[in-house]
């Protein structure tokens, strides 16, 4: 009898590694497919996966639109039901595992696990996944009408906005510049309000049935100030067209001010997120990485932004050169006499032919997909000035470089030499 509780807590404290190793592998696969699905572009399999996403948001799209020609439909039927159906299931498959993976969000992080999935489940992207896959299960639980069902499957277009970096800067541009978008809107009702009940008044005893009532005016003043203009309906009167001209004008006005807000907070935003990307980029080198944030800023205002894929030349043996690069991620393979070298994440190439004013010693090229920084010779002279000890340190990998005896087993130059802080500790 008294050996029962402490057997069980015996049991309880063997059991609780194992829950906790348990918990820990979800937690891992949780990251992982968080990863997959949302930082998928850095990654092979979940670049496969996103492309199969988009894939099937364009087939299903397009099935959806080509379903309404009779003919088709006719003739198509079971392939239309297939893609949809094919659709659905991966669209629902890939929702659950967004909920699933919710508590990885950066924002959500901090929050109790439901609380994350709640906040989730109510955000844009969330929303839209939805709108994706609910009308199937609308109409399979008969809710719904067919072409109210075929608005909201069109509706899946949306959701190419997550895979979309300049839909999703548009979306961007659009929430950060809501409230004087707002404005534009309620200042165009305003106008809208008083061009229609001008022209009532101007017109109604000449066209009762076109403009005897304000709502009746305010469809002419909407379609005036949009610049559409149909010509449906049109003033017959001096005082009408005196109106109908003023409104045209404003109209111009008013359609150009929200086009020039949203344009210049599209380019806002496109600036930011190049800022950003650049800065993450700039992070990877090692000589840059020990700069303060005000010379990060500085040298990036000089550096571009390049992708080169799996077996891409760079540059090539012999051609003239115009730029450096450094590698952000990914390798480069510099081929030399014998073995290539290779050359990973922030290491550079293209200095010799920029510091000796020749031509390119070598052909460089792509061993996996290699994201680089590019600068220019012009900036690099005035890097080198600006900041003498990355331009000694790059003056000494391209010395070493050059000759014969620097090049090491692994063909790895530059490793030691980028180290720039050791460098410095050992000046001192
Ligand atoms: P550049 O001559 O401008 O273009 C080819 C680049 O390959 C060269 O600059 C160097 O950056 C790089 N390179 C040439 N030889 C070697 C080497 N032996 N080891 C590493 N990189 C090299």
């Amino acid at each position: 009898m008294t050996s029962a509780p402490p057997e069980r807590a015996k049991r309880r404290r063997r059991a609780r590694p194992k829950r906790l190793l348990k918990r820990l592998g979800s937690r891992r696969m949780r990251q992982q497919v968080y990863d997959l699905l949302d930082q998928g572009s850095d990654h092979p399999v979940g670049m496969v996966l996103q492309r199969v996403i988009i894939a099937l948001i364009v087939i299903s799209v397009a099935g959806s639109v080509l379903v309404t020609v009779p003919a088709l439909d006719a003739r198509f039927d079971d392939l239309f039901a297939t893609i949809e159906f094919a659709a659905v299931v991966a669209f629902s498959v890939e929702y659950l595992a967004r909920l699933w993976v919710a508590v990885e969000h950066p924002p959500y992080r901090e929050m109790a696990p439901w609380r994350a999935r709640l906040a989730y489940v109510f955000s844009a992207g969330a929303l839209i996944d939805l709108v994706a896959i609910a009308p199937f299960y609308l109409e399979l639980a008969g809710v719904i009408d067919l072409p109210a069902l075929l608005v909201l499957r069109l509706l899946r277009f949306l959701k190419l906005a997550r895979y979309s970096p300049g839909m999703r800067s548009l979306a961007d541009a659009v929430q950060s510049e809501r409230t004087a978008l707002l404005s534009c809107l309620m200042f165009l009702i305003g106008l809208a309000l008083i061009s229609a009940s001008f022209m009532q008044w101007a017109e109604h005893e000449a066209q009762p049935d076109k403009f005897g009532t304000v709502p009746d005016a305010l469809y002419w003043a909407m379609i005036t100030l949009s610049t559409v203009g149909y010509g449906d309906v049109v003033p017959i009167t001096t005082m009408g067209k005196m109106v109908a001209s003023l409104t045209a004008v404003f109209g111009i006005a008013m359609l150009a001010l929200p086009v020039g807000i949203l344009a210049t907070s599209f380019a806002q935003v496109i600036q930011r997120r190049d800022f950003v990307v650049t800065w993450s980029m700039v992070a990877r080198v090692p000589l840059f990485n020990e700069l303060p944030a005000a010379d990060i800023a500085d040298i990036m205002r000089y550096l571009n932004s390049l992708s080169a894929e799996a077996g891409e030349v760079i540059v090539r043996k012999g051609d003239a050169a115009h730029s450096m690069y450094f590698i952000a991620t990914g390798e480069v393979a510099v081929e030399v006499p014998g073995q290539p070298v290779r050359l990973g994440e922030g290491h550079f190439f293209g200095e010799i032919a920029l510091l000796k004013r020749s031509k390119r010693s070598a052909t460089v090229r792509a061993v996996s997909k290699t994201k680089l920084l590019v600068l220019d010779a012009a900036d690099m002279q005035g890097l080198i000035e600006r900041k003498p000890h990355i331009g000694e340190v790059i003056e000494r990998v391209a010395l070493q470089r050059i000759s014969s005896e620097g090049i090491g087993k692994n063909g790895d130059l530059a490793s030691k030499e980028l180290r720039l802080d050791e460098d410095r500790d050992d000046g001192a």
